[in-house]
């Protein structure tokens, strides 16, 4: 990680100066992790992040709805990959803020494919610590994303996304940031029942589908927990594309 450099953006949600924690991707870990959005070799797979991220604009700009929740049925179908690349796909086409939050505690994804510290703060040292949210985003330079990990390891932490801090932290967010993107990378829904609570918060949910894994009775149980949300999106993911 680069250090915290400060900088003044120029107008637009981030019309303000602070200390940004900077980082740098490295092409690597990201090839690795199958992160393919901003990669000229890896144009066919980007382009289905690109018409996912145009879907998901276009319906919910005209609710003026922005906190996105990506979750699936049952763990590794893909929900980090699918919330990083998305995030990415926002970041690159429109001159507006995007935040990825990653509440998957219990499996944290991005401190291996950012190659963070492992005691690199984050989303715990907001909900235990009260650190301030300015100074736990991390922006990869890429448009304008910024990333909340999952911060410090502590015991039971999957617990906190279902408190009243959580909660704090969306409100926060839409009214520092105003008009930005929220992806919120959440644990499964059949496995963490917080994930209920935090799918309430969220403006709609993005269920992501292993296809030919994820058995379809999975999926209508996890429909059916998730009953009542405003929207619900799918997307298949693991697919063979000819
Ligand atoms: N489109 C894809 N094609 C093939 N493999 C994939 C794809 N998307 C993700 N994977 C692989 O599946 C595994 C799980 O991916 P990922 O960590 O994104 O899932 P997850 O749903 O976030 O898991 P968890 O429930 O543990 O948080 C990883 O090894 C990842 O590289
Ligand atoms: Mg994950």
């Amino acid at each position: 990680m680069k250090d915290s450099k400060r900088i003044t953006e120029k107008s637009g949600t981030l019309a303000r100066e602070f200390n940004e924690r900077v980082i740098t991707l490295n092409p690597l870990e990201l090839d690795h992790h199958r992160i393919y959005v901003g990669r000229k070799e890896e144009e066919s797979v980007s382009n289905y992040y690109k018409v996912l991220r145009t879907q998901l604009i276009q319906t919910m700009d005209k609710t003026s709805q922005r906190k996105i929740l990506v979750t699936s049925a049952l763990a590794g179908e893909g929900k980090s990959a699918t919330a990083l690349n998305l995030a990415i796909a926002f970041a690159q086409n429109i001159n507006q803020l995007v935040i990825l939050v990653e509440a998957n505690l219990r499996r944290p994804f991005l401190q291996r494919v950012l190659s963070l510290g492992k005691d690199c703060a984050g989303l715990t040292d907001y909900l235990l610590d009260e650190i301030s949210i300015e100074t736990l985003l991390l922006n990869p330079e890429v448009g304008e994303l910024r990333i909340l990990p999952a911060g410090s390891s502590i015991p039971n932490a999957a617990e906190l996304i279902g408190s009243n801090r959580m909660k704090m932290l969306l409100t926060e967010l839409e009214q520092k940031y105003k008009d930005s993107y929220i992806l919120i990378d959440a644990p499964p829904v059949l496995t963490h029942p917080d994930t209920l609570i935090l799918s309430e918060l969220a403006d709609a949910v993005l269920m992501v589908v292993a296809e030919g894994a994820t058995p379809s009775q999975k999926i209508r149980e996890a429909e059916e927990k998730l009953k009542g949300q405003k929207q619900i999106f799918y997307v298949m993911n693991k697919c063979w594309v000819p």
